[in-house]
């Protein structure tokens, strides 16, 4: 049954008892995909994301380290056992489902078109014919190759989001795809004039999910335990309020 203690709370315990010490959630995520996560002071991530994890860790009781990892290490990392999880505004989807695990849904989001001003784009396939800026290996990566065709030497893949979105400011790309909150973030906030985003309305939207290593189930209980309690005594409102207002 539910109320029964999970043995992920029985480990806490024995640590403890033995050194008064919580234990400590290890936490990966790719520190430049602000509002969600970026380096704050002393190389720490700070953002929504990061809120979020440390309220569900109050909730449990536990410590957490935050360390950025690299988009692709961050996955690798969560497969070899190096971290126990990942917040990283990742979206739950089918293909991430068969190798790892994902918490409840914590976030809606859906994919934007970032272009200049003057760009003739409504919906998505208008930029099949564009340079196309992406951070690979994510979603917005998988749909703009959707509409470039594989292998297409006009989409170019990034590592991290800021480096597409630089390469738009300096044209060398025509249109960069990501989340709708990181362009968002970069059209308010980066000080460029004359961009724009574009949001089509027949891309299926997205959900980010905290992700645990295949089989961890009793973490994955703690966390989805965790993240109700938040979305029910109004942390989770607070947070969000603080980044993306009313
Ligand atoms: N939501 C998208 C995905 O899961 C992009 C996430 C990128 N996040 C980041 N922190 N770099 O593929």
């Amino acid at each position: 049954g539910s109320s029964q203690p999970s043995s992920g709370q029985a480990e806490a315990g024995k640590e403890a008892a033995a050194g008064g010490e919580k234990k400590v959630l290890k936490v990966g995520t790719d520190a430049a995909y602000p509002p969600f996560e970026k380096m704050g002071p002393d190389s720490k991530p700070v953002g929504f994301d990061m809120d979020i994890i440390k309220a569900i860790a109050e909730v449990n009781g536990w410590e957490v380290q935050i360390e950025h990892a690299g988009w692709d290490p961050l996955f690798e990392d969560i497969e070899k056992g190096k971290r126990d999880i990942a917040i990283s505004t990742i979206t739950i989807d089918e293909k991430r489902k068969k190798k790892y695990d994902f918490s409840d849904p914590y976030f809606d989001a859906h994919q934007l078109i970032m272009v200049p001003e003057s760009a003739n784009v409504t919906k998505i396939e208008d930029i099949k014919d564009m340079r196309v800026g992406v951070q690979s290996g994510t979603t917005g990566a998988a749909l703009a190759e959707k509409i470039l065709g594989k292998g297409n030497t006009k989409l170019r893949g990034f590592d991290d989001m800021p480096s597409a979105v630089e390469e738009l400011y300096a044209k060398r790309v025509d249109a960069v795809v990501g989340d709708n909150g990181v362009l968002n973030d970069f059209l308010k906030n980066s000080g460029k004039a004359g961009y724009k985003v574009v949001k089509d309305p027949n891309v299926v939207p997205e959900q980010y999910g905290i992700m645990v290593k295949k089989g961890n189930k009793e973490l994955l209980d703690e966390i989805n335990k965790g993240l109700k309690t938040i979305k029910e005594n109004g942390k989770y409102d607070e947070i969000f309020r603080q980044y993306f207002g009313e």
